[in-house]
C-alpha cells in the first residue's frame, strides 16, 4: 500500500526517525556489530557506546547515568516498574495504587499484581484530567508499597502534580513510579530533584528508533530484576544489548535536550493556532484544556460526529490523526482517559487527539482546521 500521509499529526503515537539519529546507529549494524559483553576492540566499542548513551538518556532527565537502564520500550518499562517493585515487597506490603489515566502498559500489569494477590485501586481524576489529591489522601495505607502515576498523559498531554504526590509518598516509604514517555523532551524533567523514584522512558517518542527505552531507577530503590540471564546492565536487565537502538536513543535524547526550548516555543504556538480554530466549532469541547499541559498534545470533542471516521476522512485527506491512545486503536471503547475525565460515551467517541512536533506548520494546522470545518459541516 503507498504511504500518502502529507501531514502528520500523530507524534505522540510515534515520531519518525531524525536523519542525525539515524547516522549514529549506523556503524552498530555492521562494523561494531560485537556483543557489548565480550572482552575484545569491536564488542568494547560497542560497550563504550552503550556508555555514552547512558550519560546522554541521563542528561535530558536529570539522572546519574549508573540509574538508566536499557529495556526494549515503555511498556517494559512500565511492566518492570510494577512488577519489580511488587516482587520486591511481596512478603511486607500488599497494596498499590494506579492512576484510571494510565497507558494500558501500566493498567494491565496492574491486574497482573491483582492476579499475584496484591490489592490494587485506582485513584480517579478531575474533569481537567488531573489526578485527585484528596482521593489518594483516601487511598494511602500503611501496607501501600508502590503508587505509579504517569507525567504527562498521553491523550490529552495533561501533566500530573507529581511534586504533590510525591510528598505523600516519600514521607510514608512508598516508591512512586512515573510513566514519563510522553515527557521526556516536551517537558523539564529533573527526576534526581524530584520525588520521582522510578519512571519510564520510550525512544521512538522523541526521533528516536521503536523497540527500545529505559527505566530510571534511583538509587536504593528496592526492585527486583525481571529479565533474568545474563549480567547485562549490572544484572538488572539480562539480555544481549540492542546496540544499534540504545546508540539511536541516546542520540535522540541528546538532540531533544539541545532543542527542546525552541521545540516547546513552536509546538505551543501551533496548538494554539489549532485550538483557536477548534474553539470556533459550535458544541467544540478541548478536553483538559484548562490543565497544566505538554505543548504536543491536544484533544478535542466534537458532539454528533464519530472520531474514527473523522479519523478515517482525514487519512483519506492525507492527515495522520489519532482518535485516542495509539495502542488502543482499532478497539471500539472510548477511551478510558476521556470517561475517567466524566465525558459521557457518546462525548469520548466524538473525540480527536492531534499530536504535534515542531517539524509541522501552521499551514498544516490551516489545511487541517478546513477540513475540520467541512467534515463538521457535512
Ligand atoms: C504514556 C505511554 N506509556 C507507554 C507507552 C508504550 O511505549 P512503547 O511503545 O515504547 O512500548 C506509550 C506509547 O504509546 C505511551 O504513550
Amino acid at each position: 500500500m503507498r504511504n500518502c500521509t502529507r501531514i502528520y499529526f500523530d507524534n505522540a503515537a510515534a515520531t519518525p526517525l531524525r536523519p542525525e539519529v539515524r547516522a549514529a546507529m549506523e556503524p552498530y549494524w555492521s562494523d561494531t556489530f560485537g556483543n557489548a559483553g565480550s572482552p575484545y576492540a569491536v564488542s568494547r566499542a560497542a560497550r563504550m557506546a552503550i556508555d555514552r548513551a547512558r550519560t546522554q538518556v541521563a542528561a535530558l532527565i536529570g539522572a546519574h547515568s549508573d540509574e538508566i537502564v536499557f529495556t526494549s520500550g515503555g511498556t517494559e518499562s512500565d511492566n518492570w516498574a510494577l512488577l519489580g517493585v511488587a516482587l520486591a515487597n511481596l512478603e511486607t506490603r500488599c497494596h498499590a495504587i494506579v492512576s484510571a489515566i494510565e497507558h494500558h502498559a501500566v493498567l494491565e500489569t496492574a491486574t497482573t499484581l491483582r492476579e499475584l494477590g496484591f490489592e490494587v485501586e485506582e485513584v480517579g481524576v478531575d474533569g481537567n484530567g488531573v489526578v485527585q489529591l484528596e482521593t489518594l489522601d483516601a487511598l494511602l495505607r500503611p501496607e501501600t508499597c508502590l503508587v505509579s502515576i504517569m507525567t504527562v498523559n498521553n491523550e490529552t498531554g495533561v501533566v500530573q502534580p507529581l511534586e504533590a504526590i510525591s510528598q505523600r509518598t516519600r514521607e510514608r516509604g512508598i516508591v512512586l513510579h512515573s510513566d514519563a514517555v510522553q515527557a521526556a523532551g516536551k517537558v523539564l524533567l529533573d527526576v534526581e530533584g524530584s520525588g520521582i523514584d522510578i519512571a519510564s522512558l520510550s525512544a521512538h517518542k522523541l526521533g528516536g528508533p521503536k523497540g527500545v527505552g529505559a527505566l530510571w531507577v534511583r538509587r536504593g530503590t528496592r526492585m527486583r530484576a525481571l529479565l533474568r540471564g545474563g549480567g547485562q546492565e549490572r544484572g538488572r536487565r539480562a539480555g544481549t544489548e540492542n546496540v544499534p537502538g540504545i546508540v539511536g536513543f541516546g542520540a535522540a535524547c541528546e538532540l531533544a535536550e539541545l532543542e527542546m526550548e525552541a521545540n516547546r516555543e513552536q509546538m505551543c504556538t501551533l496548538r494554539e493556532r489549532l485550538e483557536q480554530g477548534v474553539r470556533e466549532i459550535e458544541g467544540a469541547r478541548l478536553n483538559g484544556e484548562s490543565a497544566p499541559r505538554a505543548p504536543h498534545i491536544t484533544n478535542f470533542s466534537l458532539p454528533g460526529n464519530r472520531g474514527e471516521s473523522m479519523a478515517l476522512n482525514f487519512d483519506m485527506r492525507g492527515f495522520a490523526i489519532g482518535t485516542g491512545s495509539a495502542c488502543a486503536s482499532g478497539a471500539l471503547e472510548p477511551s478510558h482517559v476521556l470517561a475517567a475525565m466524566g465525558l459521557s460515551r457518546a462525548e469520548a467517541r466524538s473525540s480527536l487527539r492531534v499530536s504535534l512536533s515542531a517539524q509541522n506548520t501552521g499551514a498544516e494546522v490551516d489545511e487541517f482546521l478546513d477540513v475540520l470545518r467541512e467534515l463538521v459541516k457535512k
